[in-house]
């Protein structure tokens, strides 16, 4: 589907589609409003002045207050603290039953909840993806860590009632050099990315930036799981889609505050969900797939990272 240009009938903003040939007018919702009885802020000012030019801009409440960006920050720093204990800790030979271990108890130590246990019945404390496993791999203790694996670990944390959300990549012993290449040009994905994240920019520069760059080294960027909004819940809007167009996309607002977390395979994108544990995503080819993740707010001036 494919967006011809925006029309203003009557002050509200429409998108017209040619879709299959067919014309359709889709009305842009105005997800910002004046907060009745109170004069327009600077940033009030600003938004309003996007989303009347027809931009899609977020709604008030995905604007974060410094107290809450505080709350997310010190989940972020537990959070990053689990991953540098794995980092420390993987090694071949290792059951992904004994990183869920790892990391529940640096999680409980510290006084903090890991977010993915019981969430929507996922039954351990992190997700381990091992090679073709995209993502929301379950730790097992009959997974074995092998020369030559990449593992993802991703790992996410409940502080005080506040969210945050990061995964990174391991490579066990010796791994085969398209497999590191594949590794490291996802890193530099989630970096490129981040760079584009910035106040005013839009959703849609991440996206494009992202897949860019993947599709230069030959990669591709998985269509069905994106990033999200993060912070008072687990995963809240907007959906942080790491494909797109410049320019595209929800306006980035400071106090925005999401992940940017591309899963790129080596092969073709597409994925499945493996149907007995209703979890652990695959790719259709069977070739690995590799990603990293941070939590990251938008601030007045760029960005910052809250894990790592
Ligand atoms: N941590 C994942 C994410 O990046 C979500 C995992 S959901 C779980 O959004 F239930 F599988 F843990
Ligand atoms: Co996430």
């Amino acid at each position: 589907m494919s967006v011809l240009r925006k029309i203003d009938i009557a002050g509200k903003v429409y998108e017209l589609y040619k879709n299959k040939a067919i014309m359709s007018l889709k009305r842009i919702k105005n997800n910002w409003h004046p907060v009745k009885g109170e004069p327009l802020s600077e940033l009030d000012k600003k938004v309003l002045y996007h989303q009347n030019k027809g931009y899609l801009v977020p709604k008030r409440k995905l604007i974060k207050t410094p107290e809450q960006i505080e709350g997310i920050r010190k989940s972020g720093l537990i959070n990053t603290g689990v991953l540098d204990l794995i980092a420390e800790n993987i090694h071949v030979g290792m059951s992904t039953a004994e990183i869920d271990k790892l990391v529940y108890d640096y999680t409980v130590a510290h006084g903090a909840i890991p977010a993915p246990l019981n969430y929507e019945g996922f039954p351990k404390s992190v997700c381990t993806s091992i090679n073709d496993v995209v993502c929301h791999g379950i730790p097992s203790e009959d997974e074995i860590l092998k020369e030559g694996d990449i593992v993802n670990v991703d790992v996410s944390t409940i502080f005080d009632g506040y969210f945050s959300d990061a995964s990174r990549m391991f490579m066990i012993g010796e791994v085969k050099p398209e497999l590191k290449k594949l590794v490291e040009v996802t890193k530099e994905c989630l970096e490129i990315g981040v760079k584009k994240a910035k106040p005013w920019g839009f959703l849609g520069d991440i996206g494009s930036a992202i897949q860019s760059h993947a599709e230069k080294n030959g990669f591709s960027v998985v269509r069905d799981l994106c990033g999200h909004g993060v912070g008072l819940e687990f995963h809240e809007e907007p959906d942080v889609e790491h494909f797109g167009k410049k320019g595209k996309g929800m306006l980035l607002v400071p106090g925005m505050v999401f992940t940017i977390e591309p899963m790129i395979n080596m092969g073709d994108y597409d994925v499945f969900v493996d149907e007995e544990d209703g979890w652990t995503v695959l790719t259709d080819d069977g070739l690995p797939s590799a990603q990293w993740e941070y939590t990251l707010a938008i601030t007045e001036t760029g960005v910052e990272i809250l894990t790592y």
